[in-house]
C-alpha cells in the first residue's frame, strides 16, 4: 500500500495536463502516493448541473490533500446556455467550484509563494544609477484570507427590505445613495470575521518566524476602509505585539504597495492581506518572477484539508494543443507546496533544485519563458512543450 492518498482533480483545460506533469515530477522524486481522482469543473456542471459533485467532497472528506488543476468558469448566461438539455429550466445556477471548496472545507488560509529564479529571464528588472540594470531578488510569500471579504458571495441587486432599511436607516448611506431606485442599487459586502482575520494574520507571522522572513506586512487600506481593514490592522498590532515582537510589522496601502513592488521589491517578505487585496498583491508579485506560469499556490482548512493549485485558469485556448505548450513549474512548485505540507522535505528540496537548475541553465524553455505569443507554431520557433520541460526537470532530481 502506498504511504500517502492523494486526491487529484485535473479539473478542466490546461488542468489535466499540468497536473499529470506533477505527478511524474512527484513519483520520480520518489514520492509514495496512489491518486484518487475526482470530478470537478465545466463538464460535470453540463453534464449533471454541478461542477462540484457530492462524491468529489466525499472523496476530499476521505483523503484530505488534494492536488487541483484549474477549473473553467463562465457567465451566468452562457453557462446556463451549456447545461444538458434535460437540465434546462430548473433553476439551476452555476458558481465557481473552486469558489465553492473554499467554502465548504473553509480553507480560509491561501499562501502563495513567489520566489524569482535565477536565469529566468522573465524576471523583473530596473534601471539603478546611471544606466545600470538591476535585477532585485524576489522573494515574497503572500497569505490571502481566503473565505471572507468581497469574494464571500453577499451581495444583492436591488436588496430585499431588511437590507434596504438597513442600509437607508444609515445616515451616510441615506445621504449618498437613499434617492437612488431600489432596483438601481447593487450592492456587494465585505464582512471580515475576528475569527478568520486572527487566523491569517497569525499564520504569516508563524511563517515570517519559520522562515526567517524580518517583515509582516499588512496590505489593506484601513485609512479609508475603516471597519474591515480597519480591523485586520489592530489585531495585526496586537499579535504582532503580543507573539511575534520578534518579526516587524509594517503597513502598506493596496494601491501603494502596487506601486512600491516594482519599485523595490526585494524589501518585501511575508505579506498579509483580505480576501481581494490578497488575490491583486499576489498577481502583481508573480508578475514579477515571471508570471502565471511559475505562481503556485496552497489552501489550508483548520481541519487539515490542504489543496494545492497554481495560480493560473485552464487556460481553454492552449487546451486542444496535440502537443501542449504550457509551462508545468506553477503546478510543479504548487506539489513541492504539497510535499512540504506532509513533511516530505527532502523531495520538495531535490525537485526544487532540479526546476532551479533547468531554468539557470536556460537550455529548456517553455514559450512563455522565450517571450512568445501561445500558438501551435511556438514548438517550431524553439520553445519547448510542456512534457519536454517536464522531462528536463526529471532529468536533474538527484
Ligand atoms: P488563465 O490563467 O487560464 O490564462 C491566462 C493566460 O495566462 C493564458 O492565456 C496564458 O497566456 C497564460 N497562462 C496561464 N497558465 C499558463 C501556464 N501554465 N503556462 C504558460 N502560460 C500560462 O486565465 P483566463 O484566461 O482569465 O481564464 C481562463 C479560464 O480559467 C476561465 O474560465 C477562468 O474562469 C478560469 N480560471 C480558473 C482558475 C482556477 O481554476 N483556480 C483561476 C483563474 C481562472
Ligand atoms: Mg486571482
Amino acid at each position: 500500500m502506498a504511504k500517502y492518498t492523494i486526491v487529484a482533480l485535473p479539473g478542466d483545460g490546461i488542468g489535466s495536463i499540468v497536473l499529470e506533469q506533477a505527478v511524474k515530477v512527484l513519483y520520480a522524486a520518489g514520492f509514495d502516493a496512489e491518486y484518487k481522482y475526482g470530478d470537478i469543473g465545466w463538464e460535470f456542471w453540463c453534464s449533471e448541473g454541478n461542477p462540484l459533485p457530492q462524491r468529489t467532497l466525499d472523496l476530499i472528506d476521505k483523503y484530505k490533500v488534494v492536488l487541483f488543476g484549474a477549473i473553467t468558469s463562465k457567465p451566468k448566461e452562457e453557462a446556463r446556455a451549456e447545461l444538458a438539455k434535460a437540465l434546462q429550466g430548473k433553476g439551476l445556477s452555476y458558481s465557481s467550484p473552486i469558489v465553492g471548496l473554499r467554502q465548504h472545507f473553509n480553507l480560509d488560509i491561501c499562501v502563495r509563494p513567489c520566489k524569482s529564479y535565477k536565469g529566468n529571464p522573465l524576471n523583473f528588472i530596473r534601471r539603478g544609477k546611471g544606466s545600470d540594470i538591476e535585477e532585485p531578488p524576489v522573494d515574497v510569500v503572500i497569505f490571502r484570507q481566503n473565505t471572507e471579504g468581497l469574494y464571500s458571495g453577499v451581495e444583492w441587486t436591488d436588496p430585499p427590505d431588511n437590507v434596504y432599511q438597513a442600509l437607508s436607516s444609515h445616515p451616510k448611506f441615506a445621504a449618498n445613495f437613499g434617492t437612488v431606485p431600489r432596483n438601481e442599487l447593487s450592492i456587494s459586502t465585505r464582512i471580515f470575521t475576528r475569527k478568520a482575520t486572527e487566523r491569517i494574520i497569525n499564520a504569516a507571522f508563524g511563517h515570517a518566524r519559520k522562515y526567517n522572513y524580518k517583515s509582516v506586512t499588512l496590505c489593506e487600506k484601513p485609512n479609508v476602509i475603516r471597519e474591515t481593514s480597519g480591523l485586520m490592522w489592530k489585531l495585526a498590532k496586537e499579535i504582532q505585539k503580543n507573539s511575534y515582537p520578534d518579526v516587524e510589522l509594517w503597513n502598506t496601502n493596496i494601491d501603494a504597495q502596487m506601486m512600491w513592488l516594482t519599485k523595490n521589491p526585494e524589501d518585501y517578505g511575508v505579506i498579509v492581506a483580505g480576501n481581494m487585496f490578497g488575490d491583486i498583491v499576489s498577481d502583481a508579485f508573480a508578475g514579477l518572477i515571471g508570471g502565471l506560469g511559475f505562481a503556485c499556490s496552497a489552501q489550508y482548512s483548520s481541519a487539515g484539508v490542504a489543496v494545492f493549485e497554481p495560480t493560473h485558469g485552464s487556460a481553454p485556448k492552449y487546451a486542444g494543443y496535440e502537443i501542449p505548450i504550457v509551462n508545468p513549474i506553477a503546478m510543479i512548485e504548487s506539489a513541492c507546496m504539497m510535499l512540504d505540507f506532509l513533511g516530505e522535505r527532502d523531495k520538495s528540496k531535490r525537485i526544487r533544485i532540479a526546476v532551479a537548475s533547468v531554468i539557470e541553465e536556460g537550455r529548456v524553455r517553455t514559450y512563455d519563458m522565450m517571450k512568445m505569443h501561445g500558438s501551435r507554431d511556438v514548438i517550431k520557433l524553439g520553445a519547448a512543450s510542456t512534457t519536454q520541460m517536464t522531462e528536463a526537470i526529471i532529468e536533474k532530481i538527484i
